[in-house]
């Protein structure tokens, strides 16, 4: 990330090189245990939902999101943190949006995208510290990529200094009154201090997430307060329990594969990694929240 076109006098989250030590592990690696839609975020599952089918949970969310964004119908639709565009392609397939928008740190999901070969779909490689729209849009939504947005060194305070730009620049780009759709892991019952000192924090910072660190709730309401006009708050902690066991049981159903395809290493660091947040998600300590904004003005 580029800290001159920020104007911040703190260091912002992952770099891109950061960000390409996890992603791009490989397309096929995360084809591997993800569902079809290549979702890497926390499903959406139905109340008392006997189903365990990832995929139908993941397009419940997907839509979840686009509905809380007001996205349906409407002209330019930007994604931040588009993945493997399971979003981008959804609004323009599905809900009749004329552009559709993404940005990812990674190069493998920028391929990916591309090679959807979608007309109204547009993929950048590039930060949202760094973009600069050429006209404004309708909807945002950013799934799974907030996370990523502060370094663990930052303290509380420069945390919210960075989630300030963030919303000053949503708030720049969206029309007037329009809408906006969150989803990020945050710390929950422990302080963020307490929970960084806890092992398989220390192996997720170094390991699986350089560079990255979550919220809290506080730190987004803070941030957000005056520009954004927070209208829901879900904590659905315990559908990323539900979807982390369907991702671990595919990992290890497919340890073969995923072993010849990114080695053995990777294997053993991916399942830790998966059980450790689903422990996480289990006992509170980690929050999934959902948030839907209005801009104010
Ligand atoms: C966990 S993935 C979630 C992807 C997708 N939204 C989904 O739900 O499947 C996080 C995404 O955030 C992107 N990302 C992280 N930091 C970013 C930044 N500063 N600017 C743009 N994208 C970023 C990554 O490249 C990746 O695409």
């Amino acid at each position: 990330m580029n800290a001159a076109t920020s104007n911040l006098s703190v260091p912002t989250g992952a770099s891109a090189a950061a960000i390409q030590h996890h992603y791009d592990v490989g397309n096929e690696f995360y084809q591997l245990w993800l569902d079809r839609s290549m979702a890497y975020s926390c499903a959406l599952w139905a109340e008392n939902e006997q189903n365990t089918d990832l995929e139908q949970a993941q397009l419940r969310k997907i839509d979840y999101h686009i509905e809380q964004a007001r996205a349906k119908g409407q002209k330019r639709v930007l994604d931040i943190g588009c993945g493997w565009g399971g979003i981008l392609k959804r609004l323009v397939t599905d809900h009749n949006v004329e552009q559709a928008i993404g940005l990812t740190l990674s190069e493998a999901q920028a391929d990916w995208v591309q090679a959807i070969n979608h007309p109204h779909i547009e993929v950048r490689l590039e930060s949202w510290l760094d973009y600069a729209p050429t006209a404004p849009f309708d909807a945002i939504t950013s799934v799974g990529a907030f996370e990523h947005f502060v370094k663990p060194e930052l303290s509380s305070s420069e945390k919210i200094e960075v989630y300030q730009t963030f919303f000053q620049r949503c708030h720049q780009w969206l029309n007037p009154g329009c809408w906006m759709s969150l989803q990020t892991i945050a710390y929950g019952k422990r302080k963020p201090e307490e929970v960084q000192k806890l092992p398989g924090a220390k192996f997720a910072n170094e390991e699986i997430f350089p560079e990255s660190n979550s919220p809290r709730l506080a730190e987004i309401a803070e941030a957000a307060e005056g520009i954004f006009e927070i209208v829901t708050v879900r904590n659905d902690r315990l559908d990323y329990v539900r979807t982390l066991e369907v991702w671990l049981k595919n990992l290890r159903a497919h340890r073969a594969e995923v072993i010849r395809c990114a080695g053995e290493a990777v294997f053993i660091r991916y399942e830790r990694y998966l059980y450790l947040a689903l422990l996480g998600f289990l006992t509170g300590d980690l929050l999934l929240l959902r948030l839907t904004f209005r801009r104010i003005g």
